[in-house]
């Protein structure tokens, strides 16, 4: 099988990675891709807008498209791939909103009885101001669409809140993600992401992970893409994985229900609170970094699993795993994630086997590679158990070395 991957992070590479390893891959192409992937893919095609990846869907007879991040599925890619009648994994512009509108995911929520926070909602300043005035404690704030990570705020005083909201409807600073913003009720309690791969057919649970999204130890810091993660995350209580369970099912049903075909992954962002787990949001694609540590660790065939998804054939009851556990650390440039740093030249020394590198912010420069900013790296291990594979992971990391690189050393 032909086989094209979008995107071009540490999630895309890990994707190329599993579907590679599949004895039904034929060729696997990465658009745009990025030079760690040319060991695992046959080609790296570089940016290319819709129109040209159906051109090449078509000149290089792909059967299947899988689309890596948020943007492309929100922007419809997938729709304009399958009016051309590509197998795609990943959503429509439809069911992209559950990630793209978090006031869409919310009303789902609530049509549907899904655990999650009480909301409100404001479209100017002055309704705005009336909520925060009424507000029982401080609230979260979130801008409804896309912002890229930064549409998330938790204001620890009022002064904190009133300049959320100056930023957001007078300075304008999310543009138009901001045009509508949710007060949410602040959850407490550990965090964890759950991931169910889904079509018309039914669900399959592809298993868990727990992310890092402070940059530095300790969970302080400026929130980041995630600096890295465990995969399964701590283990729920028999009532917190009967409520997983519900909580899939649900999402499941409700889409059946509003007729949305949705084919792909569903991430669940849950929080485990003294009320039992609730929903604090869906993402529409696989996390990143979550897959790195999650997918290598599962032992079905990944392509078959992508291609059924996407076909809308039925899925497995569950998955199985060859690997009990997986740690990711992310490695970052200098200043990340608060300011850019200029391109240093890389060394790889080689890593124990089954030890795996993802790359992210990479290029080749003049024939050599160089870190060229943002989360550069992840470096991956396997085990029985999550200390393990810790450990593996840290025994590694010194093989690789730039100006300016760090990480978490706190996974
Ligand atoms: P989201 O993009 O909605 O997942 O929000 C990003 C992060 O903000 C989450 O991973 C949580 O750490 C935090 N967060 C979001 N919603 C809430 C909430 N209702 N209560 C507490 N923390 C939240
Ligand atoms: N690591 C968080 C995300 O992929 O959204």
């Amino acid at each position: 099988m032909r086989v094209l991957i979008v995107g071009a992070g540490g999630r895309e590479h890990t994707l190329a990675f599993c579907v590679s390893k599949s004895p039904h891959a034929q060729k696997v192409y990465v658009s745009p891709g990025n030079p760690g992937m040319e060991d695992v893919t046959t080609t790296v095609t570089g940016e290319m807008s819709p129109p040209e990846l159906v051109e090449l869907v078509k000149k290089e007879h792909i059967e299947l498209v899988v689309i890596g991040p948020e943007q492309p599925l929100v922007g419809g890619l997938a729709d304009i791939l399958r009016d051309e009648g590509v197998s795609v994994f990943g959503p429509g512009r439809e069911g992209a909103k559950l990630e793209g509108s978090k006031a869409f995911a919310k009303e789902f929520m609530e049509e549907f009885s899904i655990p999650t926070a009480k909301v409100s909602f404001a479209s100017n300043l002055d309704e705005a101001r009336d909520i925060a005035r009424d507000w029982n404690g401080l609230p979260v704030l979130k801008a409804d669409g896309l912002a890229a990570g930064k549409g998330v705020f938790l204001p620890d005083s009022l002064e904190e809140l009133e300049s959320v909201l100056m930023d957001i409807f007078v300075h304008r600073k999310l543009g138009s993600s901001g045009e509508c913003l949710l007060f949410e009720e602040r959850l407490f309690g550990p965090e964890i992401s759950l991931f169910m791969l889904r079509n018309e057919t039914g669900f399959t649970y592809l298993g868990s992970a727990r992310d890092h999204k402070r940059a530095y130890e300790g969970d302080l810091g400026p929130n980041t893409g995630g600096m890295g993660t465990i995969s399964p995350a701590e283990e729920l209580s028999p009532e917190e994985k009967v409520q997983a369970q519900q909580i899939m099912e649900k999402t499941h049903n409700g889409l059946l229900s509003r007729g949305i075909d949705y084919r792909g992954i569903i991430f669940i962002g849950a929080m485990r609170t003294e009320d039992g787990l609730k929903v604090l949001e869906y993402n529409v694609r696989f996390g990143d970094p979550e897959t790195q540590s999650l997918l290598p660790r599962v032992d079905d065939d990944i392509l078959l699993l992508l291609k059924k998804t996407a076909e809308g054939g039925k899925l497995p009851a569950g998955v199985s795993y060859r690997h009990g556990a997986g740690v990711c650390v992310c490695i970052a440039s200098e200043g990340y994630p608060l300011k850019a740093a200029s391109a240093q030249k890389v060394t790889l020394l080689p890593r124990d086997e089954g030890v795996l590198l993802f790359h992210a912010g990479t290029k080749k420069i003049d024939g050599e590679l160089m870190a060229v900013g943002g989360r550069v790296f992840s470096l991956v291990a396997f085990a029985d158990n999550v200390e393990q594979a810790r450990s593996r992971v840290y025994k590694n990391i010194d093989n690789i070395q730039f100006a300016g690189m760090w990480y978490r050393k706190d996974i």
